[in-house]
């Protein structure tokens, strides 16, 4: 197992920028350290004295607990920075006086003394500005000596990708042939971010899975995705189409991954190069898009239809009696627990690689 080229490197959109075959590194250092878990095996020399710093600008179950518990199973420190307690980073041209502090001086100080930077930033924080939040973490990275790690951007949730991905390899052991539909599913909540729809269809496509996107009109992903998905189905021997039927995303599907997004017309669009506004978010638009997306909720009829060995994914947390119904969520095709698991696993094969664990 070849380790050495992931040390000090960043995980801001690793489905753009890790080949495949650091992926399927990253996945076997998952299931090794997943293995030395289960068997009790102490696993605290990996990065032994190693601090890393959290950033949680938006609320977080799974994420923060893994993380947390991931670097001191792995014999290093969390230290959890929360926003508004420290001063808020601040991307250059977004500074208020004695309330944030520029990105360049707080990655750079927080490199001296730690590890390795995890942020989560998305929505609100961002402004709804679609790109914002990504934007903030390429910043830190341009400054920090040491990795940083995107825990959910607006664009990408790669912690959650990787996590899946293991879980879908637990299940059925291979990523070829296996049908994995990625659909939207209504919420009572308008505003959504895009990062994991949008991480999961770009972690399936570059496995060479054969993948479908679902979703009513209005909820397009960024273009930019749907083309690199599109790109890799190519190259890696898969499939990959864009649907706007629900029940037909899960006739035959090994996989279905049924989750709420914002539609696009939620966000704020910014020119990433000049910085100025093309387009302004619009939420009588988004209401009225999601009124007639009342139907796309998963109940045992869309269930019934799936392979007869297939699964129910969803990353948590779900709009119970919107999104699904207790009875799918509760029921016996559903492995949300078992991904909500693997996202320690996911996250100590990230930590271990990129801080620089000897395995
Ligand atoms: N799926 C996920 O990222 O969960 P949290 O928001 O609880 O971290």
């Amino acid at each position: 197992m070849k380790t050495s080229n992931f040390l000090g490197r960043d995980w801001l959109d690793p489905e753009l920028s890790y080949t495949r075959e650091e992926w399927d590194t990253l996945l076997d250092v998952g299931f090794e350290l997943k293995k030395r878990f289960a068997m009790g095996q102490d696993t605290s020399g990996i990065l032994k004295g190693k601090t890393l710093f959290t950033m949680f600008f938006n609320q977080s179950l799974r994420t923060r607990s893994t993380f947390d518990a991931g670097i001191q199973q792995l014999g290093g420190f969390h230290s959890s920075l929360e926003p508004g307690k420290t001063y808020t980073p601040a991307r250059k041209g977004f500074d208020i006086p004695y309330k944030t502090e520029r990105i360049s001086d707080v990655a750079r100080m927080l490199s001296r003394v730690g590890d390795a930077i995890a942020i989560r930033m998305y929505g609100p924080p961002a402004g709804w500005n679609y790109g914002f939040a990504h934007a903030t973490m390429q910043e830190f990275a341009e400054y920090a000596d040491c990795p940083v790690i995107n825990m959910e951007c607006d664009k990408y949730h790669p912690c959650q990708a990787l996590a899946d991905l293991m879980t879908i390899k637990e299940k059925f052991g291979t990523f070829k042939g296996i049908k994995l539909t990625m659909s939207f599913a209504y919420s009572g909540s308008i505003e959504k971010p895009r990062a994991v729809p949008q991480s999961v269809v770009l972690a399936a496509a570059l496995m060479g899975m054969d993948v479908t996107l679902a979703h009513p009109e209005g909820y397009e992903l960024d273009p930019e995705v749907v083309k690199q998905c599109e790109k890799y189905s190519k190259q890696y021997d898969g499939s990959f189409q864009v649907i706007n039927d629900f029940d037909k995303g899960f006739k035959g599907a090994h996989v279905v991954y049924p989750k709420a997004w914002g539609a696009h017309t939620c966000f704020n669009y910014f020119d990433p190069k000049t910085g100025k506004k093309i387009k302004d978010q619009d939420h009588k638009e988004a209401t009225r898009v999601n009124e007639l997306a009342k139907g796309w909720m998963t109940t045992k009829k869309q269930i019934d239809m799936i392979d007869k060995n297939g699964i129910y994914m969803h990353c948590l947390p779900a709009d119970r009696g919107q999104e699904v119904t207790d009875e799918v969520i509760d029921g016996p095709k559903s492995v949300v627990i078992d991904e909500a698991e693997n996202r320690l696993h996911a996250h100590k094969a990230i930590m271990a690689l990129l801080m620089g664990g000897r395995l």
